[in-house]
């Protein structure tokens, strides 16, 4: 589904308070939106373990600003609601305020990062203070901030020339990859590793792993009292 005011339909009333407001504390199971860009790998690990490692909430949306991302048929197969809003570099905030309306509407406490690869701006993320994870391919501070994304991260790793790389699962906030970090794994590098290669690794050995049990431990902490 493309979304725009009129196709999406969201009324007014729900935004009357602004996206402060729009990831309301509920009872019970908590939801979350992931967002992606590409092949879906890391939607896909945590669709799996909905259920078992995932138990205090669930996928409720996925959101694409890539129209082709095989990850929006990951969610159509899963039976998750899979939308695409387009996205221009020279004015995101377009595709913030409708993502901004249509989280509102699912009432969705969570969003996950899952190979996002555009940048959401400092007024968006502030208004979800601690409500957005990230994964990222590296052992954050090493190859990560701005320009370090997918392949890049583990070409860089690779022509650095260190032994130990991994993955990260942290917290977003204004700072490109400088949020408080939740969870961390390291992952060796082996003798004829392409970045193709490691990034395989790299997700099997711990993308996979840390981003579900991550969302997990999200969704409990917002369910405490203060
Ligand atoms: C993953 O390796 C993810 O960590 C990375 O992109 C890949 C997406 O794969 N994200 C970043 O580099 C963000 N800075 P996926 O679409 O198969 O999950």
């Amino acid at each position: 589904m493309l979304i725009n005011e009129q196709a999406c339909g969201i009324s007014q009333e729900i935004l009357g308070e602004g996206a402060k407001t729009a990831l309301v504390l509920k009872k019970g199971l908590k939801k979350a939106a992931v967002f992606v860009s590409g092949g879906g790998t890391n939607l896909q690990a945590l669709i799996d373990k909905q259920g078992t490692v995932i138990t205090s909430g669930k996928i409720a949306l996925v959101i694409s600003n890539k129209p082709d991302a095989f990850a929006l048929e990951r969610a159509r197969r899963a039976g998750i609601e899979s939308v695409y809003i387009p996205y221009d570099k020279a004015a995101p905030s377009g595709f913030e305020t409708a993502a901004e309306r249509l989280l509102a509407e699912r009432n969705i406490d969570v969003i996950v990062l899952a190979g996002f690869m555009a940048i959401l701006g400092a007024d968006f993320v502030e208004k979800y203070d601690k409500r957005i994870i990230n994964v990222h391919p590296s052992l954050i501070p090493s190859f990560c901030g701005k320009g370090f994304y997918g392949l890049r991260v583990h070409e860089a790793a690779l022509s650095y020339g260190v032994k130990l790389t991994g993955a990260t699962v942290h917290y977003v906030n204004a700072v490109a990859d400088g949020g408080e970090i939740i969870l961390q794994k390291a992952v060796e590098i082996l003798e004829g590793d392409t970045p193709e290669i490691l990034q395989k690794r790299v997700m099997e050995q711990a993308e996979w792993e840390l981003l579900p049990r991550a969302l997990e431990t999200v969704f409990r902490t917002i369910g405490e009292p203060d």
